[in-house]
């Protein structure tokens, strides 16, 4: 019985598997540049997120409709409800749909297909975040809000994402603004690929009340110890952290030093179909690798619902 838990970083178009990706290719005349889906998985050798990203936004050209939103996010949803996840957060990046022609309505619609009776099918709670790509304008991240107004009883919070160096969180003051006065949820990454300064800012400047990765704030003590004071869940994700090399091996990682520092984490799998795991994946992964006993898994998963945008009520009944 793998060990209930809630994810809560986790990129619905980073769960487009190959095989998938090449089935709605065929169904929407879209063609690949690879032959195949082994050519395809051989290009999944990533130097850092810039190089990820690239492969990740060129993939997205297969997803047209609503019914390819809705599959995509059904077999997710499968997946992780074999792997024990009972609540799933799940991101979406609307700017990259839009910008090839799909409409909000055609990816919120296509994706509530499939979470509007996840409970019944797959016995997971979702919850939707939409994210704002980190590397396009403040103006644009504000049209994209626009854009979502009449889907909002469908979104539950915002989150920033894409390339982070150089696009610190400040640029996004004003559409994290209007998002908390439209009672939406707020998240956002930092301190992944960028410096602890970026995680200050997301919860000073744009009023975080997650870091997604959060990674980099171990090299800032001064942090930690408020992230501790102030119980920041952080959603880490040690499986994409070694494929984009933010850490050099699995052994590497800090999170056993961020858990004996009292920071709330919690362990996710990004984009799982390009990082070679989903979130009992990035469980296992760490016992082995980490050494974490079966108590600090339980912490973890315990922190996974204490950190979700679940109603206390809610949490109780889905752990
Ligand atoms: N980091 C930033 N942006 C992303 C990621 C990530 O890991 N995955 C998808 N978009
Ligand atoms: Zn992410």
């Amino acid at each position: 019985m793998p060990l209930p838990k809630a994810e809560l970083h986790l990129h619905i178009e980073g769960t487009l598997e190959p095989e998938l990706a090449f089935e709605l290719a065929a169904r929407n005349g879209v063609s690949l540049p690879y032959p195949d889906t082994d050519a395809l998985r051989e290009a999944y050798r990533f130097e850092d997120l810039q190089s990820f990203l690239d492969l990740y936004y060129e993939l997205m050209a297969v997803l047209r409709t609503e019914q390819d939103f809705a599959d995509l996010a059904n077999a997710y949803l499968a997946r992780a409800a074999a792997q024990g996840v009972r609540h799933a957060e799940i991101f979406f990046d609307p700017q990259a749909h839009l910008a090839r022609g799909v409409s909000m309505g055609t990816v919120v619609e296509g994706l509530w297909r499939a979470l509007g009776d996840s409970e019944s099918a797959h016995g997971v709670s979702t919850r939707l975040i939409m994210c704002f790509l980190r590397d396009e304008s403040a103006e644009s991240a504000l049209a994209t809000l626009d854009a979502a107004k009449p889907y909002l009883d469908r979104i539950t919070g915002v989150g920033l994402d894409s390339a982070e160096v150089g696009h610190p969180p400040a640029k996004f003051r004003e559409v994290y603004e209007a998002a908390a006065a439209l009672g939406l949820r707020r998240v956002a990454h930092a301190g992944e690929e960028g410096p602890p300064e970026y995680v200050t800012e997301a919860l000073d400047v744009l009023g975080v009340e997650r870091v997604d990765h959060g990674l980099r704030c171990v090299e800032d003590p001064a942090l930690v110890e408020r992230l501790v004071r102030e119980r920041i869940p952080l959603t880490l994700c040690p499986l994409s952290n070694v494929r984009l090399r933010t850490v050099d091996t699995l052994a590497d990682h800090p999170l056993p030093a961020m858990l004996d520092a009292g920071l709330l984490c919690t362990v996710n799998s990004d984009d799982p179909a390009y990082f070679g795991g989903y979130a009992g994946d990035n469980f296992a992964a760490v016992h082995e690798a980490l050494g974490l006993s079966r108590d600090r898994l339980r912490d973890l998963a315990r922190n996974s619902f204490l950190a979700s945008f679940l109603e206390d009520d809610e949490e109780r009944r889905t752990r």
